[in-house]
Parts: structure tokens; C-alpha cells; sequence
């Protein structure tokens, strides 16, 4: 059984992939620089599964750490790579970190397991990548033949490395390559133990709404209820991060099996696929809060207000390509999602963190 490579194994999807891959009987070894995530993420990851697990605060950017990091464990042979910096709307005011980080970062990975002869690699993308896909409505939902495009620097990032990947795995025979196009990840691990743990003001729509849930912010703003959608306001495809975690490891089983079907077959090229991970159903922003209202036993205030920048009208994936090529589906209901959101942020409110001295 292969020891895998986690990048970002601290963060929030990360994290929960890891319970997942050592649920599976996976080996892990995590790498994260700690810039968006903690130590204690870790240590209730580790509570979680009864072991420890091999933990390097390591930049993906730092050849030499990488390098020491292969080098303690020969025996890694896949990488699921999920470092790098998320924020949209950040990313339009600090381009040149998102490209550093995110871009420079993951050729800068990818050049250290050339070195090690690891050619396994399971990338995280994003819906992002389809910009608004409603510009063709035959391709709603969202299947992954949907031409891309990006409206921001990080959905570039995420293009870019896409692209990247693809020509590299094309000139070696060896790599196989899996591009997984995350849906809106939601919810937390049902022990409650690790969840989302954004610093500072949420971003997202989740985050933000379970700190107006705990009394924490006083109520959420919904931007725009002028959409043409069944109550106005804008569709996603939100997905329980535990199912997105059974993602990565269909997607490292195919690759494995398309690894073993090529050991007797000449191919020129590697092997390079992108598929979508969500649920192939769609929830509004009003949707949404009813149904975390209902986990959490109130309803929770909100405001409408104006539209944010470079919101689009409807993501939803078709899913039908991974759930036939991984053998995966989402299986949890948005319902399930909200119980399991609000059971972690009821006892972690402040996260893995202590209270902000400013609150
Ligand atoms: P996260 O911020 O919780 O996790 C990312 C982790 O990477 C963090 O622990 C952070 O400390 C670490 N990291 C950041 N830069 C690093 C660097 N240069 N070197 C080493 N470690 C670094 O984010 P997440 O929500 O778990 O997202 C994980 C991945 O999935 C990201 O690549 C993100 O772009 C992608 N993604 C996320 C979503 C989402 O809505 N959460 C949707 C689509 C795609
Ligand atoms: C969801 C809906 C908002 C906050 C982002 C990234 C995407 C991917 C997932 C990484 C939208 C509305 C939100 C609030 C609101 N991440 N909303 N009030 O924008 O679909 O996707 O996260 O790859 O790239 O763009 O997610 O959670 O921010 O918003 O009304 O305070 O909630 O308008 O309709 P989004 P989100």
C-alpha cells in the first residue's frame, strides 16, 4: 500500500482527507507551512485517528525542505496537493503571492518528485475554472468538458497549474495526473473534532453564517436576491468535505489501476484527467441558511444586500464523469452537512484558536 504525500494536510479539506486516506489504510506524511492552519489541527487529527502522523512545517516552495522530506520517506510514492492560498478576493489585491505560492509552488513540488521518481498526483482545483459557465446554457449543470475561463488571479492560479500539469504529464510516460475540480466544500468531520477554521472574517458563505450562529458576527449579508434563480439569490453545488475526502482516494485508486493497466502497454504520453467533485445538485444562498437555521435550531438574521463582484449565477456540477470513472459519489445531504458544521462549531467556537483579543 502506498504512503502518500499530503501538501496542506493541516487545512481544512486537507485535514479531513487525511482521517479519510488513514480510515483507508493509508500511510501519511503531511507538509504545511501552518500559514493558514495550526499545530493543534494536527494534533486533533491525530486524536481522531489513535496514531501520529509524520508532520514537516514545510514551504512547498522550499526545494531543500521537500527534498529532506522524500528523502526520510522513500517509500512515498503519491502526492495529493492541496497547499496554496484560497481567497478570491484576496488574490486581486497580492496577485504575485497567489502566482508564487500557488503556481511557482506546485512546479517547484512537482520538480522535487521528478527528482524522487513520485509520478502519482492528485491536484486540487476548482469550479473556479469554469468562470460563469451560465454563458453556455447547455452546459448546465456543469459537465467537464465546459470550455474554462477565469475572473480572478486565484482562479487563474488554478488554470495555470491545470495547464502545467497537463504538459508535463504529456512528456512523461510515466505520471499520472488527476485534476479535481472541487464544488463548494461544506460541513466538518461528524466527531466534531476538526472543521473549517478560517482567520480572520469569513469569506465564504458557511464559515460566515456559524460565526453568526455562535454570536460571533451579528447577522449574515446576502449578496443580491435579484438573480434570475427560483428565489433570486445564486445556486451552488455544496459538498460535504468528507465526501470530497473519499474523492481523492477514488482518484489515487484510478490512478493506481491506470498505472498498473499501462505496466504492459507502450504509451507515449502520461496519463492526465479532470474530474468533478460535487454532488450535481444545487442549493441558493436562502436554501442554504434555512437549512443551517434548522441544524442549528434558530433562525439565524440576515440582510440582502448589494451583489459581490464577480459572483456568478449557477455552479453546479455534472458529476456523471467521476462517479462512473472513480466509482464515487457524494453520498450526504446538504441537511447532513449543517448538522455536522454546527456540532464542530458549537464546541470549537474559535476553532483549534483561543478568542480574538478584539472580540
Ligand atoms: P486551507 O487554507 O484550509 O488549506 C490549505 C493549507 O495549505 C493550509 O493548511 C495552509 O497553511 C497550507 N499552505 C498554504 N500555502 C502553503 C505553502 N506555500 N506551502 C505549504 N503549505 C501551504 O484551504 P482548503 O479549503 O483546505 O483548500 C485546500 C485546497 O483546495 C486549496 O488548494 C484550495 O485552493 C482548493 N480548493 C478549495 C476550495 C474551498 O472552497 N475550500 C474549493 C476549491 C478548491
Ligand atoms: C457562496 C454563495 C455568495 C458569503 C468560492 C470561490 C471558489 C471556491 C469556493 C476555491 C455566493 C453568497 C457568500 C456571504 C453571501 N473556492 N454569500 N454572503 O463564491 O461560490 O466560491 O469558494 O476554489 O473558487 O470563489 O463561495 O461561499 O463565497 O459564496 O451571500 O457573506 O454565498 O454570493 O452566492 P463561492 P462562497
Amino acid at each position: 500500500m502506498s504512503k502518500v504525500l499530503v501538501t496542506g494536510g493541516a487545512g481544512y479539506i486537507g485535514s479531513h482527507t487525511v482521517v479519510a486516506l488513514i480510515d483507508a489504510g493509508r500511510e501519511v506524511v503531511v507538509v504545511d507551512n501552518l500559514s493558514n492552519s495550526s499545530e493543534k489541527a494536527m494534533k486533533s487529527v491525530e486524536k481522531l485517528v489513535g496514531r501520529s502522523i509524520p508532520f514537516y512545517q514545510v514551504d512547498v516552495r522550499d526545494f531543500d525542505g521537500l527534498d529532506k522530506v522524500l528523502t526520510a520517506h522513500p517509500d512515498i510514492n503519491s502526492v495529493i496537493h492541496f497547499a496554496g492560498l484560497k481567497a478570491v478576493g484576496e488574490s486581486v489585491k497580492i496577485p504575485l503571492d497567489y502566482y508564487e505560492q500557488n503556481v511557482a509552488g506546485t512546479i517547484n513540488l512537482v520538480k522535487v518528485l521528478v527528482k524522487h521518481k513520485i509520478s502519482t498526483f492528485v491536484f486540487s482545483s476548482s469550479a473556479t475554472v469554469y468562470g460563469d459557465a451560465t454563458r453556455f446554457p447547455d452546459m448546465i449543470p456543469i459537465p467537464e468538458e465546459c470550455p474554462t475561463e477565469s475572473y480572478s488571479p486565484y482562479g487563474r492560479t488554478k488554470l495555470f497549474i491545470e495547464h502545467i500539469l497537463r504538459d508535463h504529464t504529456h512528456a512523461n510516460a510515466e505520471w499520472c495526473t488527476a485534476l479535481l475540480r472541487y464544488f463548494n466544500p461544506m460541513g466538518a468531520h461528524p466527531s466534531g473534532e476538526i472543521g473549517e477554521d478560517p482567520r480572520g472574517i469569513p469569506n465564504n458563505l458557511l464559515p460566515y453564517l456559524a460565526q453568526v450562529a455562535t454570536g460571533r458576527r451579528e447577522k449574515l449579508y446576502v449578496f443580491g436576491d435579484d438573480y434570475p434563480s427560483r428565489d433570486g439569490t445564486p445556486i451552488r453545488d455544496y459538498i460535504h468535505v468528507m465526501d470530497l475526502a473519499e474523492g481523492h482516494i477514488a482518484a489515487l485508486k484510478k490512478l493506481e489501476q491506470v498505472r498498473e493497466e499501462r505496466k504492459s502497454s507502450e504509451t507515449p504520453e502520461g496519463f492526465c484527467r479532470e474530474w468533478n467533485l460535487g454532488t450535481g445538485h444545487g442549493s441558493t444562498v436562502f436554501e442554504i441558511i434555512k437549512a443551517f437555521s434548522k441544524a442549528v435550531g434558530s433562525d439565524l438574521p440576515y440582510e440582502v444586500v448589494g451583489r459581490r463582484d464577480g459572483d456568478v449565477l449557477d455552479l453546479t456540477a455534472k458529476p456523471t464523469r467521476a462517479n462512473k470513472e472513480l466509482n464515487w459519489k457524494a453520498k450526504k445531504t446538504v441537511d447532513e452537512a449543517c448538522t455536522d458544521l454546527w456540532r464542530w462549531t458549537k464546541s470549537h467556537p474559535y476553532g483549534h484558536g483561543e478568542k480574538p483579543s478584539d472580540e
